[in-house]
């Protein structure tokens, strides 16, 4: 059997160009939505040409367009989404019911990636507002493929480091501070670091395995599994220095919520559960989902050490 021909929907963003590239990568014909809505957005329009100089078919479809969907899904046999859904760049995850029904119609893909790709929305039941919203959403779009009987992998990501190991977990930056730092509690909760484009790798490994269909798939590199503290003495042990460390405590951390707009709201929720209660951490995988690393070993993962040397100065 062939590898399968894969459409990244979203194939612009921060995920979905690490997607495009590691499906070139291993060897799967990839198509690409390219949206007329884009108009003159240059920067999109060039990497989208960029994608089609790597190899890649750009497919013209719109979300406005039902049948303009369907005809690109049904040039492919796997979609694979990363819609947007951080609140602070965009989020448009239930626009996605529109890419399920468009599936479901065109009836020939074999395998379905929605754009999930950080905690597992279905143990977030509980989770605090607004924040419960990612995961709400989340979880109304696997309702829609689950009742359309389109085969399914969702991928449970972790913390992308690019958003959570680069700024040491510090919340407002994208940078390692280098004299002070804010734990969490006794920043001692276990928390799973995962580079994006390793993300992207383990994602596109996934999509012709039968093990994962249906299934959910955890990416939990063993040597990313690092409480705060761990991945501050990380970095400490790259500068030379012990950064002088503040706790928060879990009743001011919530009550910093009060004031704030509505994104650092969402934000504030979702390292609550992270960093407070472990949340990304505190179950066993099972017998019901998979492991990235366990069913993936030939994949040499980025360890935070290594990720963390980008942010040294020269
Ligand atoms: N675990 C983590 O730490 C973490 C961190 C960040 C994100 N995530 C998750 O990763 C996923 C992708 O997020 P991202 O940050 O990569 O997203 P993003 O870069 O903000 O956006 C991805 C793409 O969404 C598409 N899009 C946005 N608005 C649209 C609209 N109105 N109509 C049609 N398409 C639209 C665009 O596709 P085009 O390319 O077609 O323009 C865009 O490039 C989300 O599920 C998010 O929750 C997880």
């Amino acid at each position: 059997m062939g590898k399968s021909k894969v459409l990244v929907v979203g194939g612009t963003g921060y995920m979905g160009k690490r997607i495009v590239k590691a499906s070139l990568a291993q060897g799967h014909e990839t198509y690409v939505l390219q949206r007329p809505e884009i108009g003159l957005d240059i920067d999109k329009l060039q990497m989208l040409l960029s994608f089609k100089k790597q190899g890649a078919h750009l497919v013209e479809a719109s979300f406005s367009d039902h049948r303009s969907l369907v005809d690109a899904i049904k040039q492919v046999d796997v979609v694979v989404c990363t819609m947007s859904g951080v609140h602070f760049r965009s989020h448009n995850i239930l626009l996605q019911l529109k890419l399920v029904e468009a599936i479901k119609e065109a009836g020939n893909i074999k395998r379905f990636l929605p754009s999930e790709f950080g905690m597992d929305p279905a143990r977030m039941g509980y989770a605090l507002e607004p924040g419960r919203v990612t995961f709400d959403e989340k979880m109304a779009v696997r309702k829609a493929i689950e009742e359309a009987n389109i085969p399914f992998t969702y991928i449970s990501a972790n913390c992308f480091a690019g958003y959570f190991a680069g700024n040491l977990s510090q919340m407002g930056t994208l940078i390692p501070p280098r004299d002070k730092v804010h734990i969490y509690g006794d920043g001692n909760a276990k928390v799973i670091f995962v580079d994006e484009d390793d993300v992207a790798t383990y994602t596109i490994k996934t999509i012709d395995d039968p093990r994962t269909l249906n299934k959910t798939l955890y990416l939990r590199p063993p040597e990313n599994v690092l409480s705060q503290r761990e991945l501050i003495g990380k970095w400490e042990k790259l500068i030379g220095k012990e950064l002088e460390k503040t706790s928060i405590s879990e009743k001011d951390f919530l009550s910093s919520i009060k004031g704030l707009g509505y994104a650092e709201q969402v934000g504030v929720g979702h390292f609550y559960h992270v960093f407070y209660e472990g949340c990304l951490t505190n179950f066993e995988v099972g017998e019901e989902a998979e492991e990235a690393s366990e069913l993936y070993p030939e994949v040499t993962y980025t360890s935070m050490d290594e990720y963390l040397k980008i942010y040294l100065q020269n």
